[in-house]
C-alpha cells in the first residue's frame, strides 16, 4: 500500500488528467486550515500559469471530476485556486484497516536498499565517557534503527578515539608510578601478563591526573608525545599496555551504552586505520595531490566560490606525526575495501563541521570517495546546564555519563509513589526505563542541530512533550487492554467509522504514520518521529478522556475501539523503538 497523502494524491492527480491537465499538479498535502478541510492541493496555482488559465478555473475543473468520489466527502475551492478535502470516513476506516494487517502498518521497504554506515558514540578510551558523548550515541542510534527500519542495511560503528595522545599520556603516567613494570623494561622478553596493571576506576584517574600535570610540566607533556609516538611505532611493551587500555575500558564503554540502549555493529577505532596510511598517502604524492607547506603535507581543499575560508587539510605534521584528518580519510578508505558503502554517516558535535568538510572535500577531489559514495555529516548542538553553558556537575566538574543516568533513574524513582504494589526490582527496573526515555526523548526531541537545556524535572514530568509521557499513554493503552481481555472483550476484525469527531482526529493521525518514519529517515531527524508520538499520545488522551471505553454497552463499538487502540500502541511502540526507548507494562 502507498502512504496515505500519496494515495489521495494518485486520484487527485488522475481528476487533474481527466480535466486535460498534467498530473504533477495533483500532490497533495495536509491542510493548513484544519478547521477547514483535512487535506489541501495547491497545484492549481502553477497549473495557472502553464495554461494560462485562472487558478480557479482549473480548481473548479477538477472539483468537479472528484464530485462522486468514493474518497472524499467534500471537495471544494478556496481562495484564488486551492482545492480543499475532506476524505469519507469509509475510506479512513479502510486505509486503517489496512494498516492493521500489514507488516510495517504498510510502510513500504526502500526500493534500492543501501548500505550505511553510521560512525557515532566515538568515545576515546582511557578517558571516561561523559555527557559530550551522550548525544552522539542517543542520535546515532535512533537514526541506525529508522535506517534499518526503512530496509538498508546499516552498520553502527563506534569508532573510538583510540590512538591519540591520552594513550601516550596513561603510558608515561603509569611509567612515573610503576617503572618496574615489564612493558618498561626494554630487555624484557617473556609474556607481558595477561591482566591488565590497572581496573577501570584506576585507569579513569590515571588519565586526568596525567593530562593536569601535562598542562603544567613541559617534561611531561614531553614524555606523554614521546610515548604517543613510540606507541605509534609499534614499541612492543606499550602496544602491550594499550591492548590493556582498550579491553578496559570498552568492557566500561559496553556497559555504559548499554545502559543507554545503545549498540554497535562495529568497535573499530582510530588505530584500526592505521594500517591504510602509507599506501593512502603514497597515492596522493604520487598523483599530485599533496604539497609541502611549512614542514607539513598538506591537500588543498579550498574552493573558489568558498564564502569563509577553508585551510588545507593536513596529514603529516613536520615531525611525520599523523593528525586527526589523516585517520578519518583513512578510515574512509578502510570502509570501502570493507563494505563498499553508498553512504557513511557522521554523528559528531557540531563544533568539528570544518574538520569534516576538509575530510569530505579531500576524499572527493581525491577520488578515495567516488562520486556515488555520500558522506554525511549530522553536526548535534551542545547539552546546556540551566545556566546556558555546557552541562556540568554541581561542583562544576565534568559529569560523567555514568553518574547522569543514576541521576535520572533515581529522580524517576522517587516519581513512582510507594503506593504501588510494585517490588524492589520492579521498581528498580521501571525507573530505569523512564529514566532512561527521559535523558533520551528530552534529547532526541530536539532537532539535532540545536543546542538544548538540559532540565531534569522538565524532561521527567509525566505530563507535557516529554519520554515518561508518551509511556504513560503506553502503559494506559496496554491496562485497557488488558482489563478489556479480561472482560472477554477482543478486539474486532476491522476498525468501524469513527462516532466522534476526537475519534476521526486519531485516525487521521494514525494513518499519517508512513509520512512521518519517511520524513525523519529524509532529514535524518528524529525529532519528526518524536513531534509525531507527542501529538499521537495528545490525541490518544483525548479520546480516551471523552469515551468510556471499558463501560461501553454497544459491544461492536467497543470491540471496533479495541482494535483501534492496539493500533494505536502498535505504533506508539514502534516510533519509540525507532528512538531507542523501551516502554514498561506498567508504572
Ligand atoms: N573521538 C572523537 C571525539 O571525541 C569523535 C569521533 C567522531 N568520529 C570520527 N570519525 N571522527 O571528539
Amino acid at each position: 500500500m502507498e502512504k496515505f497523502l500519496d494515495e489521495l494524491t494518485k486520484i487527485v492527480e488522475d481528476a487533474f488528467e481527466a480535466s486535460g491537465y498534467d498530473g504533477i499538479y495533483g500532490k497533495m498535502s495536509l491542510s493548513d486550515r484544519p478547521d477547514l478541510c483535512q487535506f489541501q492541493c495547491n497545484g492549481a496555482l502553477p497549473a495557472a500559469k502553464a495554461y494560462k488559465k485562472a487558478p480557479f478555473m482549473i480548481a473548479k475543473d477538477v472539483v468537479e471530476k472528484l464530485e462522486n468520489s468514493d474518497v472524499f466527502e467534500k471537495v471544494f475551492t478556496a481562495g484564488p485556486g486551492f482545492i480543499n478535502f475532506i476524505v469519507k470516513d469509509t475510506f479512513l476506516t479502510q486505509y486503517l484497516n489496512s494498516m492493521k494487517s500489514e507488516e510495517k502498518f504498510g510502510l513500504k521497504a526502500a526500493e534500492n536498499p543501501k548500505t550505511i554506515i553510521i560512525d557515532f558514540g566515538g568515545a576515546n578510551v582511557a578517558k571516561p565517557l561523559h555527557v559530550g558523548h551522550l548525544r552522539s550515541a542517543i542520535i546515532g542510534e535512533s537514526i541506525k534503527r529508522i535506517c534499518k527500519y526503512l530496509g538498508h542495511t546499516v552498520i553502527g560503528d563506534v569508532h573510538l578515539g583510540d590512538w591519540g595522545l591520552q594513550i601516550g599520556m596513561v603510558i608515561s603516567e603509569l611509567y612515573r608510578r610503576k617503572p618496574e613494570l615489564p612493558y618498561f623494561d626494554d630487555n624484557f622478553s617473556g609474556e607481558y601478563p595477561k591482566e591488565p596493571p590497572f581496573t577501570i576506576d584506576e585507569l579513569s584517574e590515571i588519565y586526568p591526573a596525567a593530562s593536569k600535570l601535562a598542562k603544567s610540566d613541559e617534561a611531561a607533556m614531553e614524555a606523554a608525545k614521546k610515548a604517543t609516538f613510540e606507541l605509534q611505532k609499534g614499541k612492543p611493551g606499550y602496544i602491550a599496555i594499550w591492548k590493556h587500555i582498550l579491553s578496559v575500558s570498552t568492557a566500561d564503554l559496553k556497559k555504559n551504552y548499554g545502559a543507554l540502549n545503545v549498540e554497535f555493529d562495529l568497535w573499530k577505532g582510530e588505530s584500526d586505520a592505521e594500517e591504510y596510511i602509507p599506501d593512502m598517502l603514497k597515492y596522493l604524492n604520487e598523483n599530485n595531490y599533496t604539497h609541502k607547506s611549512e614542514g607539513a603535507l598538506v591537500v588543498d581543499v579550498a574552493k573558489e566560490d568558498d564564502t569563509y575560508e577553508i585551510p588545507p587539510i593536513i596529514l603529516l605534521k613536520s615531525d611525520g606525526a599523523v593528525l586527526y584528518g589523516t585517520t578519518d580519510l583513512a578510515t574512509i578508505v578502510q570502509r570501502i575495501k570493507d563494505y563498499n558503502p553508498d553512504e557513511i554517516i557522521y554523528v559528531v558535535d557540531k563544533r568539528q563541521g570544518l574538520h569534516f568538510e576538509q575530510v569530505f572535500r579531500c576524499a572527493k577531489k581525491t577520488n578515495i570517495a567516488d562520486e556515488k559514495l555520500k558522506l554525511q555529516f549530522i553536526g548535534f548542538g551542545t547539552m546546556n546546564g540551566k545556566d546556558g553553558k555546557p552541562f556540568k556537575t554541581r561542583e562544576g566538574g565534568v559529569m560523567k555519563l555514568h553518574d547522569l543516568i543514576q541521576l535520572i533513574k533515581d529522580n524517576a524513582k522517587g516519581k513512582l509513589k510507594d503506593d504501588r504494589d510494585f517490588s524492589e526490582e520492579e521498581t528498580e527496573e521501571i525507573a530505569r526505563i523512564i529514566g532512561t526515555a527521559a535523558l533520551k526523548y528530552g534529547d532526541l526531541s530536539n532537532a539535532v542541530t540545536k543546542d538544548y537545556v538540559f532540565d531534569l524535572d522538565r524532561f521527567s514530568s509525566f505530563e507535557g512533550n516529554t519520554g515518561p509521557y508518551l509511556l504513560y499513554t503506553v502503559v494506559r493503552i496496554k491496562s485497557i487492554l488488558k482489563k478489556a481481555a479480561e472482560d472477554g472483550v477482543n478486539a474486532s476484525n476491522s476498525i468501524l467509522t469513527p462516532t466522534n469527531n476526537v475519534e476521526r482526529d486519531l485516525m487521521l493521525k494514525l494513518v499519517k504514520f508512513g509520512e512521518a518514519i519517511e520524513g525523519s529517515y529524509e532529514d535524518k531527524a528524529p525529532n519528526k518521529i518524536c513531534e509525531y508520538l507527542y501529538d499521537l499520545s495528545n490525541l490518544f488522551n483525548r479520546f480516551y478522556h471523552e469515551n468510556k471505553i471499558l463501560s461501553e454497552e454497544d459491544l461492536n463499538k467497543k470491540a471496533s475501539w479495541i482494535a483501534l487502540l492496539k493500533l494505536t500502541l502498535g505504533i506508539l511502540d514502534t516510533g519509540l523503538n525507532l528512538l531507542g526507548i523501551e516502554s514498561p507494562e506498567r508504572m
